[in-house]
């Protein structure tokens, strides 16, 4: 299913532009802290970094290979490349495991503007660390408010993706993601100047080898992909909008280097804080929630009018990060139904929009009223989290490595990363070794160590 007339990105800055905004998000400000403080701070990151660099940008380039000479969402792509065969159920995984992972992200998503109203309404002031902790308790175990700002931010989401890919996708990237930047930086700044900020820091920087287990790698391999949006064909999808002249490679380098920083600096923000008010870097998901309103509060403890700026920036800052996320979640499932179906994008967007709603209503009890129901001894919305995550991104990952490495023409993946012969391929051996050896082999050892099979 070739579309000649497909639309595509205006611009190669648009197009790493809207790469970065669906890699940047909830899964460096919100989950990387979190995780990282699980697993034992620097030694997680150095992991962390390895899975970036060796698997994720590697496979970033393979699906970028998929999306952008299939022409096709990832729904589509496989099926395109390889129509004989089950290859398209690798497509199809990516299209699910997407749609859950929007369900539940929506959820967090939605929190972020309660906190916005929260900091506009000047709820933080005066506030001591253990209420900070009552209040996002109370909120997120609430049955009903969090549901309300879950529908507003998927009718948010909504919004946008009918609006179409340059419109909507793009314009909004190229907008938000320099702010984000500038708000990012900022705040560390603020951050590691705290008393008792050198704690945190020593923690982000100073590894601990003892607490190496094999769920430090699952975790830091999962993170990877989740951070980078891989493993599900959201980037391939949106290379299906690249136009000839974008460079693969370099794009991925500077979606990867993006990522990279902003998830560092969000680990900057939250440790020192963290550390310096003492609250435990293992508090799981509702880290930025507790740490950030009262870091903000102490740091500009004599200047309220300081204080309560920088706690809406903060809030508004993260909540259109998780936006440019979620539109490019959203996008893989609207593609799919649009190209697969027909059914038009508007149509395709209002079934995604409605079903993922009931997915993120299901996590959003989970949290609370919901929370006695478990699986694995986690709550749907944690388990939800590492299926998704820890499960089915890297397998998607390891199926793209393993497609662009083995199965597709060896001339498409080379025209593909030297658009047609006009760039170099120095890394050209490295990169076809990684994805037909290490990547595969790699994930797997992974999934075994984690299963105990390595003994
Ligand atoms: N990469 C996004 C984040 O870090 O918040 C989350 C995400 C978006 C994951 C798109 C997967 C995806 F396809």
């Amino acid at each position: 299913m070739h579309h000649n007339d497909r639309v595509s990105f205006g611009s190669r800055l648009g197009a790493i532009l809207a790469a970065a905004g669906s890699a940047v998000g909830l899964g460096n400000i919100w989950r990387f802290p979190y995780e990282t403080g699980n697993h034992g701070g620097a030694v997680f990151i150095l992991i962390y970094l390895g899975c970036i660099f060796i698997l994720g940008l590697p496979i970033m380039i393979a699906e970028f290979t998929i999306g952008r000479h299939s022409k096709a969402s990832t729904g589509e792509a496989f099926k395109v490349l390889a129509p004989k065969g089950y290859w398209k159920w690798v497509g199809y995984l990516g299209v699910l495991t997407g749609f859950l992972i929007l369900g539940y992200y929506s959820v967090v998503a939605g929190w972020t503007l309660e906190y916005v109203f929260e900091a506009a309404t000047g709820q933080f002031a005066g506030k001591s660390s253990s209420e900070f902790v009552s209040m996002f308790q109370q909120f997120s175990q609430n049955p009903i408010r969090p549901l309300i700002w879950l529908t507003v931010f998927m009718l948010l989401t909504h919004f946008v993706i009918v609006k179409g890919v340059q419109k909507g996708i793009e314009r909004s990237s190229k907008v938000l993601m320099p702010l984000l930047f500038i708000l990012v930086v900022v705040l560390a700044v603020c951050s590691v100047m705290l008393p008792g900020a050198e704690k945190g820091i020593e923690f982000l920087l100073t590894p601990d080898f003892s607490k190496i287990t094999p769920d430090v790698f699952l975790g830091a391999m999962g993170q990877a992909f989740f951070s980078l949006s891989l493993g599900m064909g959201c980037l391939s999808t949106y290379a299906s909008y690249f136009g000839k002249e974008t460079r693969l490679g370099h794009t991925a380098m500077s979606v990867g280097l993006i990522d990279t920083f902003v998830a560092v600096l969000a680990g900057l923000i939250i440790f020192p804080a963290a550390f310096s008010v003492g609250i435990e870097p293992d508090a799981g998901p509702s880290l930025i929630f507790i740490t950030l309103p009262n870091v903000i509060q102490q740091a500009f403890s004599g200047v309220p009018l300081l204080a309560y700026v920088c706690s809406i920036l903060f809030y508004v800052l993260l909540a259109l990060a998780a936006l440019t996320s979620t539109i490019s979640l959203h996008e893989v499932s609207t593609a799919f139904l649009h190209e697969k179906f027909h059914f038009t994008r508007s149509k395709a967007a209002t079934i995604i929009t409605v079903s993922c709603l009931l997915i993120g209503i299901v996590s959003s009890l989970a949290l609370g009223d919901w929370s006695s129901y478990t699986i694995a001894g986690m709550n749907l919305f944690d388990a939800l989290d590492f299926l998704t995550a820890k499960i089915m991104l890297p397998l998607g990952g390891m199926f793209a490595a393993i497609f662009v490495g083995w199965v597709i023409d060896r001339r498409i993946v080379r025209d593909e990363v030297t658009n047609y012969g006009t760039l170099k391929a120095t890394f050209y051996p490295v990169y076809i070794f990684i994805l037909k050896f290490i990547a595969p082999i790699g994930i797997a050892l992974i999934f075994m160590n984690e299963l105990g099979l390595l003994g």
